[in-house]
């Protein structure tokens, strides 16, 4: 489907700081923007077209004295701003206007164009603007310096308006990038409840819908934690309960008559302590082991050297670089001998490769053996599920294996995949967060 939106939504920025930055930025330099443009069209123009007015009204008040003879003019020059110098007649002829031309001259031109009536040239330079009016037979000169006509105040206003906006925005960065910080703690520390890892230095703070939010995810993460305790326990009580029972019964058929066939009974009662045993087993060593540091590249060479004999072979590629990661190595342990196992109960060879990519590291075990087929392997990650083909004595688990290793993996906040080997037999693909 196309997105309409889905160009602008790829520019946008990903992170809440930058996004709370761009909201107040954005209507921050569109009112700046506004008010430079309103100032500068609107304010300026009309300050200027006033100042202009007013120089060419008083240059138009001077010509008039002149012509009634009045000897002030010089003062009258002096107290109206302007140097009056007085220069023959054909000096005028001989004058041009000047090539530059400043913004604000436009409404000087228009100014005098309106007001003066008598011939008059204007010359402007950087500093001054000077004004040459032929009145009676003479040439005056009206010189001013160009700050009277133009305001030298409004770059400084623009300066500090926009120096100010940025300091303001710095500002507001600062205090942005604290209001996000607890939503950030909270996000890293549902990771890490997410893969296992100890969260109690988690505290809630913040602005109040964000300690809400941190508050509500530490009650989850304690009911989480107090039903999976309660469930493990449970299970533990019962396993452990039944095997006084069981107990009691191998004495009881031990003593049974000879001439009874009770061997079926007693091959299953011991098949149902083993199960007992390795879940208890399973239960008591994922409880006390607390995550560290670990080289995952090394757990994999030291597990696949307790399987490697005559009859099976197992192939190790990892890099040579140590693979570094949070987690309980014991259990970790215990989940790669598990498929190892798996494989040595059903093959010939095995191999496997530890990959890094950008977010997680990759497990992949391979082997030679039959396979599970496609419809079976979300069951056999169920508990004591076996497939009908394997219940014979050479391969004669419980059934237990595989759901402990998935157990593990989730509890490591990875994920276990069980797909098919390009050498025909099982594929396990373990990911891990880094
Ligand atoms: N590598 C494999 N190749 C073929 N089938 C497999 C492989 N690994 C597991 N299976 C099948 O999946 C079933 C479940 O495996 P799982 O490891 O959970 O139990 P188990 O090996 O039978 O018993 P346990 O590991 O508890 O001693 C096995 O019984 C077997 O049928
Ligand atoms: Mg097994």
């Amino acid at each position: 489907m196309i997105q309409p939106f889905g160009f602008i939504k790829s520019l946008m920025p990903k992170t809440l700081l930058k996004r709370s930055v761009m909201i107040i930025v954005i209507p921050l330099v569109l009112v700046q923007l506004t008010s430079v443009y309103v100032f500068l069209e609107r304010h300026l123009d009309t300050i200027t077209r006033n100042i202009a007015t007013n120089i060419a009204s008083s240059i138009d008040l001077i010509t008039h004295l002149h012509k009634r003879n009045s000897p002030t003019i010089k003062t009258a020059g002096i107290k109206l701003g302007f140097h009056i110098r007085r220069y023959p007649k054909s000096f005028f002829k001989s004058l041009k206007p000047s090539a530059y031309h400043a913004w604000e001259d436009k409404f000087l031109v228009r100014a005098l164009r309106q007001s003066i009536k008598d011939p008059y040239v204007l010359v402007s330079s950087e500093a001054y603007l000077r004004v040459y009016v032929l009145v009676k037979d003479e040439t005056l000169a009206f010189t001013f310096a160009r700050k009277r006509l133009m305001s030298r105040t409004t770059p400084l206003v623009f300066f500090w308006a926009i120096g100010a906006s940025i300091f303001f925005l710095i500002i507001a960065i600062l205090f942005m990038r604290n209001q996000v910080r607890p939503i950030k703690q909270l996000a890293e520390a549902s990771e890490r409840f997410g893969k296992g890892l100890d969260i109690t230095y988690f505290k809630p703070y913040g602005a109040s819908e964000v300690r809400q939010a941190a508050i509500a995810f530490r009650r989850m993460q304690e009911r989480i934690k107090r039903q999976v305790e309660q469930r493990t326990e449970m299970l533990a009580g019962i396993s452990h309960d039944l095997r006084t029972p069981l107990t009691r019964m191998k004495l009881a058929l031990a003593m049974m008559p000879k001439t009874l066939d009770v061997e079926p009974l007693k091959q299953d009662i011991l098949h149902m302590e083993s199960m007992i045993n390795e879940y208890l087993a399973f239960v008591r060593g994922d409880q006390q082991e607390v995550p560290q540091k670990l080289d995952m590249g090394l757990l994999i060479k030291q597990s696949a050297a307790q399987f490697e004999n005559n009859s099976f072979h197992v192939d190790v590629m990892v890099p040579s670089t140590p693979t570094m990661i949070i987690g309980r190595p014991q259990a970790l342990k215990r989940a790669l001998e598990n498929l190892l196992s798996n494989a040595q109960s059903f093959a010939q060879e095995a191999w496997i490769i530890l990959e890094k990519t950008s977010k997680d590291i990759q497990i992949i075990l391979d082997d030679n053996g039959p396979g599970i087929p496609e419809e079976f392997t979300d069951d056999v990650l169920k508990p004591f599920f076996r497939l009908e083909s394997s219940r014979n004595e050479s391969t004669g688990g419980i059934g237990l294996g595989l759901s402990i290793v998935a157990d593990i993996v989730h509890g490591h906040g990875g994920r276990l995949h069980l797909g098919k080997s390009p050498q025909g037999g099982l594929r396990a693909l373990i990911e891990l967060p880094k």
